[in-house]
């Protein structure tokens, strides 16, 4: 009866069976895996978004690429990071993952695949998934002198005819690390030479934490051959439930004007973007500066704190986080069963992180801990880590 696209486990995993047993039985968990800032104990400014949609809101003036004060608002951005661009190349979506389909309806057939990096973020599958698409991924690879980096050989042999697309998350989640200009005009390059596209997700562009040399923030009007660029309210302005984010269209004019020919009619078949959201969103822009005052001085806080933390242990490091909202440690050494390691973390400890294989590293012996926590949570979970794992 069903359609095939939804090929997955459906059972949950022994470390989530244990966490909602712990949560039925009432037993308080310091969770360090949270991502969710509007329960992270930050400031917003409340007077504002909430009286953020004025009275345009009261008629409707649909637009397939975003009614303009939007794409203004977005422009701004831009230009306030130092970068021109049109408000004719923007297209507002309903967050950043809607985005994602947008171009996978726009680029694949069914059975097309896209390129993503490992490891990265888990969602992708499922999105190219849901658009009959599949994923193939190309590796990053970590020293600790300077971080992580696409392996661009093997991304250049991973194309193939069904290949459509490559994708950067810049900076990674969960890696943290920013996308370097000689790894960009590579990219460009393997772009151009196989004729596919470019998307650049920017959405923790704004968090930078210790960025490399050479790292951009973003690659919005940088030589381009296709590049689709996407970025959302969802993490610059800390606010999931806005359900605000856009795609911003650059290169080869003539790509480009068939590109957004057809994002026209993917966008105007859904019209998906509610004109209240819309029209607040300059508003909701003006909040930036505070709030990402408070996360970039909690991420900055919580990642020194985790270097000290990791010092003196020999089995354990911190891995070199340049931006974004996630850390990665390593314990390799130990030669522990991931799953083992956080498991009994949460067993025996009462302490969530999760294990490196939700976003699939190449091999065993990570977990990812989320910056945003709370610094005395955060700090009070490791301790109960090393108190396990010393
Ligand atoms: C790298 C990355 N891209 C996109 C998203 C989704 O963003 P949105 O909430 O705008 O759909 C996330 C959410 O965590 C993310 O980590």
């Amino acid at each position: 009866m069903f359609s095939g696209r939804l090929n997955i486990e459906f059972e949950p995993n022994r470390l989530s069976q244990l966490y909602e047993a712990k949560k039925s039985a009432g037993e308080k968990i310091l969770d360090l895996t949270s991502s969710n800032p509007t329960k992270s104990g930050f400031v917003y400014d409340e007077k504002h978004i909430l009286a953020a949609s004025g009275k345009e809101s009261l008629s409707y003036n649909p637009d397939a690429r975003g009614i303009i004060t939007a794409r203004e608002t977005v422009r701004n951005y831009y230009n306030e990071i130092g970068r021109i661009i049109s408000v004719n190349d923007i297209f507002i979506t309903p967050g950043t993952s809607e985005a994602y389909s947008y171009l996978f309806k726009l680029l694949l057939n069914p059975g097309d695949e896209i390129l993503i990096p490992q490891p990265c973020y888990p969602l992708f599958e499922y999105l190219a998934m849901l658009d009959s698409g599949s994923v193939s991924y190309y590796p990053l690879t970590y020293n600790h002198k300077n971080g992580w980096k696409a392996d661009l050989q093997r991304l250049s042999g991973l194309v193939t005819p069904k290949t459509k697309a490559i994708v950067i998350v810049n900076p990674n989640n969960p890696t943290g690390s920013y996308l370097k200009r000689d790894e960009y005009e590579a990219i460009t390059e393997i772009c151009g030479k196989n004729n596919i596209a470019l998307i650049s997700d920017e959405v923790f562009s704004d968090y930078s934490i210790s960025p490399g040399e050479n790292y951009l923030r973003t690659v919005a009007g940088e030589k381009s051959y296709l590049n689709f660029i996407l970025n959302g309210y969802s993490k610059m302005l800390a606010l999931p439930q806005v359900k605000f984010g856009w795609i911003l269209v650059e290169g080869n004019q003539q790509l480009k004007n068939e590109a957004v020919k057809r994002l026209e009619i993917i966008s105007d078949t859904y019209l998906s973007v509610s004109s209240m959201v819309q029209n607040s969103s300059e508003i909701l822009y003006g909040t930036r500066g505070r709030i990402q005052k408070q996360i970039i001085e909690r991420l900055n806080r919580n990642y020194e704190m985790l270097s000290h933390k990791f010092l003196l242990n020999p089995n354990i490091r911190l891995l070199k986080c340049e931006g974004g909202w996630s850390a990665v440690i390593s314990f390799g050494n130990m030669l522990i069963p991931e799953d083992d390691f956080v498991f009994n973390l949460l067993e025996r400890k009462n302490v969530l992180v999760h294990p490196g294989y939700y976003y699939d590293f190449d091999k065993e012996g990570y977990a990812v801990i989320s910056l945003l926590t709370d610094t005395d949570i955060l700090e009070e979970g490791i301790n109960r880590l090393l108190s396990i794992y010393n």
